[in-house]
């Protein structure tokens, strides 16, 4: 089946799009408008970018009515936020703050998460999440109906258990973090795992040179 995405809707097209790429990271974001409320809301347009500078991305979409969401206004407004990702215990929490609650709520509030001050920038971060990353805006791309926003990582905070702070190993499995999948709610565990270690193009030859002479 060959989709010309010229004749689909928007709404057509993420469908398409978000039931294939996945699974995708979350961000957990929290931001605050200039006048100091707090936001926190989950996106899954979300991965890391590069590393020197040390860049995320994330894809905010803008509501039915064309209004940016409350993330995206905030981050345009003060140039911070902080991206945490989502553990499975937190997952019904993270579930709780994508409601569409008005501006002057704080979904933080809403499900009942501790937060504590970030070290660089204003919005604090939540204090339970096992990694939180403070940025401060990069460049903010406007595309359609899709705000792009490229985020620089200025601190990095893990929760000791999972870091061996001097091989920098992490302990990814066991950060237990969920991802998101196809429909409306589906996510997926990391507990299926495989390794495929990378060839190397001199070994892959010699290999291949042996198995034809064999
Ligand atoms: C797991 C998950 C991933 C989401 N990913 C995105 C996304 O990538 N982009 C987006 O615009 N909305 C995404 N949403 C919806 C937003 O979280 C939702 O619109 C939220 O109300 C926005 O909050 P805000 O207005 O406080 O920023 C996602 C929701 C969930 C539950």
């Amino acid at each position: 089946m060959d989709f010309d995405f010229a004749t689909l809707t928007p709404q057509e097209r993420y469908k398409l799009l978000g039931s294939s790429i996945t699974p995708r990271p979350i961000a957990w974001v929290a931001s605050q408008s200039a006048a100091g409320v707090g936001n926190l809301a989950p996106f899954s347009f979300f991965n890391a970018m590069g590393a020197n500078p040390p860049l995320i991305a994330l894809g905010l979409i803008t509501r039915a009515d064309g209004q940016l969401k409350d993330t995206a206004s905030n981050i345009l407004e003060t140039g911070e936020f902080v991206v945490h990702l989502v553990s499975e215990a937190l997952a019904p929490a993270m579930n709780i703050t994508c409601m569409d609650a008005p501006a002057d709520i704080d979904e933080t509030a809403l499900a009942e998460l501790k937060t504590v001050p970030s070290s660089a920038v204003a919005v604090p971060r939540l204090a339970d999440a096992p990694v939180a990353m403070e940025c401060r805006l990069y460049q903010a791309i406007p595309a359609g109906s899709t705000t792009i926003v490229l985020g620089e990582v200025l601190h990095f905070h893990i929760q000791d258990a999972y870091i061996d702070a001097e091989k920098l190993y992490v302990d990814t499995v066991g950060l237990d973090l969920v991802a998101r999948m196809h429909g409306g709610g589906w996510y997926a565990r990391q507990s299926d795992l495989f390794d495929m270690p990378r060839p190397v193009y001199e070994d892959w030859q010699a290999q291949r040179g042996k198995t034809s002479q064999g």
